[in-house]
């Protein structure tokens, strides 16, 4: 058994990198104030690839992966480790228009496979050991919709980066020695005005996204103007494109009335995403907010940090 010492925590990302699958859970989560909480919840982090193990080998075809990751509000007494550079709290963005609010979690849970029986046992197991040491504040199933189309019906996640860019872009370095092989992660529950979103045309939606909706091919960028979602969340500076890894699922309920894309994005630098907020909701020029949002409401915004798989086993010691 060999336990790894803080001051060279291991740099092995957890399973950032595994593609869209069929179904995921997003789990977001308080830590309760009862004595004995923190002890519980760092035990279970520790034992996360255990349970994984479990669960996944009754349907390894599935590939059941986890990422957990821990929020500032808790960071200090679940980790007893300094906090990674960027990690705070979700800033607000509040556009003339639209607001990104910032809501409540300590933790959250991204459960995928490739079968949604896997992520619900997953779950299962993993509630019933943190018991009343936590309150769960989200649960989200997302589900694959077709060629992996949000509910608007465009293909979600193309620009991805894939090969060595996804570590570039998705794993923190040498920047931050300590922290290397973790992520920041952005969360926000969106739900979409599918009324408001079919009264437009395909011509008037394409120009939205910034790409065509049947074959998923990229419009050109608009050189003055309003942008469309693909211009303003490309973010670039002298040293290139920052790109981020997004797994958005979308969820909801017909019956419920309810149609939304989960969005969830992993990156290096907390700052691009926040970056890429800024021009949603304040727009580039500020005025020209991302016209997405007026048919996507964001209801949830977290932030959290996604250690690397050495440092969520150790906590567990
Ligand atoms: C691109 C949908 C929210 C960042 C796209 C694309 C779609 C899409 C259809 C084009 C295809 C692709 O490359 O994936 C949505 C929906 C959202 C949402 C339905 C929620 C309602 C966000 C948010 C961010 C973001 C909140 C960042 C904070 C990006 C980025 C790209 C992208 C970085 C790729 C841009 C490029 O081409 O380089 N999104 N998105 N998206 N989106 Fe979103």
């Amino acid at each position: 058994e060999s336990s790894v010492p803080a001051e060279s925590p291991g740099d092995s990302p957890q399973a950032v990198d595994t593609p869209l699958t069929r179904a995921a859970v997003f789990l977001v989560l308080t830590i309760s104030d009862a004595d004995g909480s923190i002890a519980i919840v760092r035990d279970v982090l520790g034992g996360i690839d255990d349970l994984v193990k479990t669960v996944n080998f009754r349907d390894m075809r599935a590939s059941l992966v986890c990422v957990a990751s821990i929020g500032v509000r808790v960071w200090d007494a679940v980790t007893g480790l300094p906090r990674p550079a960027e990690l705070h709290e979700f800033q607000p963005v509040v556009g003339a228009v639209h607001t990104a609010p910032a809501t409540a979690g300590d933790l959250l849970f991204h459960v995928r496979a490739d079968s949604a029986d896997l992520c619900f046992e997953f779950e299962r197991l993993l509630l019933a050991g943190l018991g009343e040491a936590v309150e769960v504040v989200d649960e989200t199933i997302g589900f694959r919709y077709f060629d992996a189309r949000d509910l608007l019906g465009f293909v979600d996640g193309t620009a991805n980066p894939v090969g060595r860019a996804l570590p570039a872009a998705t794993m923190v370095g040498d920047e931050d020695p300590l922290h290397a092989g973790g992520s920041y992660v952005v969360a926000q529950k969106y739900v979409h005005d599918m009324t408001a979103w079919q009264a437009l045309t395909t011509e008037q939606q394409q120009a939205v996204m910034g790409r065509t909706k049947v074959d998923n091919v990229e419009l050109a960028d608009a050189e003055s103007g309003q942008k469309s979602h693909k211009t303003l969340n490309t973010i670039q500076d002298e040293q290139g494109e920052h790109g981020i890894l997004r797994d958005n699922m979308p969820f909801g309920s017909a019956a419920a009335g309810e149609f939304g894309t989960y969005f969830l994005g992993y990156t290096r630098r907390l700052w691009v995403i926040e970056r890429m907020l800024q021009r949603m909701f304040i727009g580039d020029p500020p005025g020209l907010h991302d016209r997405l949002l007026d048919v996507s409401t964001p209801k949830t915004g977290n932030v959290f940090f996604a250690p690397s798989a050495e440092t969520l086993a150790s906590l567990g010691d």
